[in-house]
């Protein structure tokens, strides 16, 4: 496939090593025009030349300009006619660029909502000449550099903008890509539209016609295999594919009785159902309870599904599949590098699978390449998907493997699942599911004492997680109203044979993990 279509408008976002290079692009996107990051130091002006950008954006990032192992760029960019937007630290860059100074002083340092006064200008179009931006830096130009002008100024900061009209370079000091800042959607619309000249053809609509028509021209006659794991990413893969190939599409559900309860059933029922395709179904729940007998350790059982799942999956390519082309369900975030420094390297992910040496595919498909998840989201909801898969919460690759604590037995799978359905029935009658990024049931194979009836009982705990995050490196435990936990509580101690305690998890991550183990 190719990297996108030629035709279509795109903007450059050059990273610095600014924490907001991936909101800087969607930001973008979210006004229908594609946008990608590179990294500042994986490509030159030549190639940001040919490549046909309407628009290139320079990102903030941590360092201070005047430092030479700052990341720095070809000065040159600035004249080849392409628009460039500097944010921040992308501002102060363009200025050095431009010859001019910029400088750090204790007292110049702006933290947060500022008051921002703008000169009229096409990048403040529709903006007040008053307004509330966000600021984060200590550095600042005490000027504009030659052939530059003002356009704002704060109380402290006097070039918070700039620009050079006949060379249509613009920077801010502030961050327009935050929600902070009052009118930065409309100062990146300004931008993207008026000075950039983009006319939003990056829609979800188009993305799903182009990708059909590049996928059947492709495949052309050929078979194409995909892992389905029953996530989010696969499954907008899948029915992408099949949109395109139907029948020529086959999707592998390797099914080892580590999902929640009924999940298996219900993922087998929505591709078979609503989509054209072959859907072969692995059940292997035996197989993998006899490899993971005796284990308690989490890396070994981590280990052992991994290991259990990758030979599963190959064995039966190779019996079936082995040729044509292979799918996966990669997107934009899994393949992006950061700009941070020279040791960058492309993260691996786990929908990024190693192919086995001995199976040749005629190539590599992944037609989710480009898109940012809340834009797969978008995808799977036109294509037709219910609701609850393209909304579905992260689920760790070893599925219940990580939350049935020490040996995981079939007794000890079907507890987890009746208690983790219950909690799921709950939190989606009483509508809080949705204030929650995941939320889990937990065996921690505790035994306490209890008493039901008259009857003194040693059965098993159960915990609850529930977190709220952005990104699930740091994370807060969910506020979960009492009345609700009651209510899960009472219902798993008399729904679940077996159990006789429920507990609450209220750990944030750090110090604790989302999942336990
Ligand atoms: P932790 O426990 O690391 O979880 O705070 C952060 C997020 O990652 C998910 N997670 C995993 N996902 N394989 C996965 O595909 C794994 O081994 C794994 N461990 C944790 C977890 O569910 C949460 O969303």
């Amino acid at each position: 496939m190719k990297e996108s279509s030629d035709k279509m408008q795109k903007i450059l976002v050059l990273d610095f090593g600014g924490q907001y290079n991936q909101l800087i692009a969607r930001r973008v996107r979210e006004q229908h025009i594609y946008a990608e990051i590179k990294p500042y130091n994986k490509i030159t002006t030549d190639q940001i030349k040919a490549a046909g950008y309407s628009g290139v954006i320079f990102t903030g990032g941590p360092n201070s300009v005047s430092d030479p192992k700052s990341p720095h760029f070809d000065p040159a960019i600035l004249d080849i006619g392409i628009p460039i937007l500097g944010i921040c630290y992308g501002c102060q860059l363009m200025a050095y660029m431009a010859g001019g100074m910029v400088e750090g002083a204790e007292d110049s340092s702006e933290y947060g909502k500022i008051e921002v006064y703008a000169r009229d200008n096409i990048l403040f179009t529709d903006v007040p000449n008053k307004s509330i931006c966000w600021m984060s830096h200590h550095d600042y130009i005490p000027h504009p550099p030659k052939g530059f002008t003002t356009i704002a100024i704060t109380d402290k900061c006097p070039t918070a903008a700039m620009c050079d009209e006949s060379r249509r370079l613009y920077g801010v000091q502030f961050h327009p890509e935050v929600t902070h800042t009052e009118y930065g959607k409309q100062m990146l619309h300004n931008f993207l539209y008026d000075i950039c000249g983009c006319t939003g053809d990056w829609q979800m609509d188009s993305f799903i016609e182009d990708t059909v028509s590049e996928l059947r021209e492709t495949i052309g006659d050929k078979g194409v295999v995909l892992g389905l794991s029953g996530g989010v990413d696969s499954s907008v893969a899948a029915a992408l594919l099949s949109k395109a190939v139907g029948k020529q599409l086959t999707c592998v559900f390797v099914d080892q009785g580590l999902m929640r309860k009924d999940e298996g059933d219900f993922v087998e029922n929505t591709f078979t159902k609503l989509f054209d395709m072959n859907f072969v179904r692995i059940n292997c729940q035996e197989e993998f309870l006899s490899k993971l007998k005796g284990l308690t350790d989490p890396e070994d059982k981590r280990t052992v599904i991994g290991t259990e799942f990758y030979n599963v999956f190959w064995n039966k390519i190779r019996e079936s599949y082995g040729s044509g082309f292979f799918a996966q369900g990669t997107i934009y975030p899994d393949r992006i590098e950061s700009g941070k420094g020279d040791a960058s390297k492309i993260k691996t992910h786990h929908n990024q699978v190693g192919i086995p040496k001995d199976i040749q595919f005629e190539g590599v498909i992944e037609p989710l390449k480009d898109l940012f998840k809340d834009e797969v989201r978008a995808v799977g909801e036109k294509l037709g998907l219910p609701h609850d898969l393209v909304w579905r919460q992260p689920f760790p690759g070893p599925g219940l493997g990580v939350r049935v604590i020490g040996e995981v037995t079939a007794e000890r799978v079907r507890i987890l699942q009746e208690a983790d359905a219950i909690l799921r029935d709950e939190m989606d009658k009483c509508g809080y599911a949705g204030e929650m990024s995941q939320f889990f049931a937990v065996l921690p194979g505790v035994k306490t004492v209890g008493v039901m009836g008259d009857e003194r009982t040693y059965s098993e705990l159960v915990a609850i997680r529930a977190v709220t995050t952005d990104d699930f490196m740091t994370a807060d435990w969910a506020k979960i109203p009492y009345d609700i936990l009651g209510r899960v509580s009472n219902r798993i101690i008399n729904e679940v044979d077996r159990v006789n305690r429920v507990v609450y998890d209220i750990t944030s991550k750090p110090p604790g993990t989302v999942e336990w183990e």
